[in-house]
C-alpha cells in the first residue's frame, strides 16, 4: 500500500486553475522531492496533503485515510521554508511545543533528538540565539519529534546560504537514514532534490500537471562528495533538463 497517492487531483482558486489532473503513488519509507516552476503548485499540493486545503477535484489518500484524518492521527509532520518557530520558548520548548499540540505519547524524545541534530549545547538557547541553519533544524526537529510516518517539507532550506545548505542536505538524508520516513520535498535546488530523493517529480507551469517522474538510483547514503561524482552529475543533468523543458 503506498504511502501517499494523488488521484486526478485539480485545484482551482476561484476562475485560476492552479493543479490539474495530478497522479502519483509514493511508497512508503520513500523521497520524493518536487521541482517546478516558481507559481506551479508546489506549496497548494503540499498544503492539500497537510490537511490545509481542500483539492477541487480528484483524491488524496494518505495511510489509507484522508488528509485531514492522518493530521487527527498525527501521521504528518510539515516544516516551511520560514521556521515556524516561537520566540518567547526556548529551542527545547519549541520542540515539546508539537507534542502538547499533537498530545503525542509515541513520540522521540525532543531532548534526544535535539542533541542528534547538533544542537546539544543549544538547547536553552532561543530563536534569536540561533544562526539560520541552527533554527532550521529546531524547525525540522519540532516536525519530527512526534514520530509522524510522513515529513512534508517546503523548501526548508530556501533562505540558507549554499554551503549551510548543503551540509543541511546532507545532514536530513542521515537523520532519515536512522528514522525512514515517507518524505515529499519541495525545492528550487536541482542538486538537493538529486541527492536526497528516490524520485523527482517534475511539474509543469500552470496548471500544474506531472510533466516528469525520474528516479535517481545512486546508493545510499550519499554524503556530499557524491556531488563530484559523474553518475550524480548526470542525474542532475537529465533532471535540469526535464525542468527546462517545462518553459518551453
Ligand atoms: N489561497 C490562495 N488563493 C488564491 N490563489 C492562490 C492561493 N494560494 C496559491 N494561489 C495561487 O496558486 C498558484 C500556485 O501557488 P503555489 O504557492 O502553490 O506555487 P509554488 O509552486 O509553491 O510557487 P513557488 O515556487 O514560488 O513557491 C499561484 O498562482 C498562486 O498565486
Ligand atoms: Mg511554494
Amino acid at each position: 500500500m503506498p504511502g501517499i497517492q494523488f488521484e486526478k487531483v485539480g485545484k482551482q482558486f476561484g476562475q485560476v486553475e492552479v493543479l490539474q489532473d495530478v497522479n502519483l503513488s509514493i511508497k512508503s519509507s520513500e523521497f520524493v522531492s518536487l521541482v517546478g516552476p516558481s507559481g506551479c503548485g508546489k506549496t497548494t499540493l503540499l498544503r492539500i496533503l497537510a490537511g490545509l486545503e481542500h483539492c477541487t477535484s480528484g483524491k488524496v489518500i494518505v495511510n489509507d485515510s484522508s488528509p485531514e484524518e492522518a493530521c487527527r492521527r498525527h501521521l504528518v509532520g510539515v516544516a516551511f521554508q520560514r521556521p515556524a518557530l516561537v520566540a518567547s520558548r526556548t529551542a527545547i520548548n519549541n520542540v515539546k511545543l508539537t507534542l502538547e499540540i499533537t498530545g503525542s505519547t509515541n513520540n522521540l524524545s525532543p531532548n534526544k533528538l535535539l542533541q542528534d541534530f547538533g544542537l546539544g549545547d543549544f538547547l536553552d538557547h532561543y530563536p534569536h540565539q540561533l544562526s539560520g541553519g541552527m533554527q532550521q533544524r529546531v524547525n525540522i526537529a519540532s516536525a519530527l519529534v512526534h514520530n509522524p510516518s510522513i515529513l512534508l517539507l517546503d523548501e526548508p532550506f530556501g533562505a540558507l546560504d549554499e554551503i549551510t545548505r548543503e551540509s543541511m542536505g546532507e545532514w536530513l538524508g542521515q537523520v532519515l537514514l536512522s528514522t525512514p520516513k515517507t518524505v515529499l520535498f519541495v525545492t528550487h535546488s536541482v542538486e538537493e532534490a538529486t541527492l536526497l530523493s528516490d524520485r523527482v517529480v517534475v511539474l509543469s507551469k500552470l496548471p500544474g500537471r506531472i510533466s516528469d517522474v525520474l528516479e535517481i538510483d545512486l546508493p545510499h547514503p550519499r554524503k556530499n562528495e557524491v556531488r563530484l561524482k559523474d553518475d550524480y552529475l548526470k542525474h542532475v543533468a537529465r533532471v535540469r533538463k526535464s525542468l527546462y523543458n517545462t518553459l518551453i
